[in-house]
């Protein structure tokens, strides 16, 4: 197994969601999967509660069935505020880049079921209609699991890319992947692949001053 040795800023800035750039041919590892896991595994995970799981899926049939879910997906995502057809851009740059972010989702679309792995990571709590102290710990004690999942694969030349279109649909997920819905709870959905070539660029963001609010908002 190669991996990139990037410095730690170096693979935070440049891990990507990665879709055009994914090599469907190219077969991954079941045991890199599971290294790349067994990093995530060190995440924090509220009161230590070890409660993120991660389903991988490399059956050619459920990974299908997933790709038609997650493709049904997008039109009840676009009916969100936080949809890019919804969202107000504050930088015209970001607002520029959404035709070929549509492109980019248009290609992992039509391709979703070729990727060799779908990993979908999990939490053994379900938060409907609960507070936000609940979700936040509920939330959090998986969400930097899957970031940290996504960094250890870009160290070891794999793209990911961080979705969650499919959860419009998540119980027919459920029944797909035999997952027990009233008691586990879907949080994403990751294609994961090697990548056509290992440079990737930090991308553009908002000037930090925007978004810092020191000792008020
Ligand atoms: C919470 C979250 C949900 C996302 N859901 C999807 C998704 O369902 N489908 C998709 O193609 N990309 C999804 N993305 C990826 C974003 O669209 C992606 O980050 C965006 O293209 C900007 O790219 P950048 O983060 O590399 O700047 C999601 C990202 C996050 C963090």
């Amino acid at each position: 197994m190669t991996t990139l040795n990037l410095g730690a800023d170096e693979l935070l800035t440049t891990t990507r969601s990665v879709r055009l750039r994914l090599d469907f041919d190219r077969p991954v590892e079941r045991e890199v999967i599971e290294e790349c896991i067994r990093v995530a595994q060190q995440a924090p995970s509220a009161s230590n509660s070890q409660t993120a799981h991660f389903v991988a899926v490399a059956d050619p049939a459920k990974k299908a069935a997933l790709a038609e879910l997650w493709r049904k997906g997008r039109s009840v995502y676009a009916t969100l505020p936080i949809a890019w057809q919804n969202y107000h851009y504050e930088d015209p740059a970001h607002a520029a880049a959404l035709p070929a972010m549509g492109r980019s989702v248009n290609h992992l679309a039509a391709n979703l079921e070729r990727v060799p792995v779908i990993v979908v990571p999990c939490v053994t709590f379900r938060t409907d209609g609960a507070d936000v102290l609940f979700q936040a710990l509920v939330w959090g004690a998986v969400l930097p699991s899957v970031w940290s999942f996504c960094l250890a694969a870009r160290e070891r030349e794999l793209g990911t890319c961080w979705t969650t279109i499919h959860l419009a649909y998540e119980k027919e997920a459920a029944e797909i992947l035999g997952i027990p819905y009233d008691e586990v709870m879907q949080v994403a959905l990751l294609p994961v692949a090697y990548t056509q070539g290992t440079d990737f660029k930090p991308a553009r963001r908002l000037p930090v001053d925007r978004i810092v609010h020191w000792d008020s908002w």
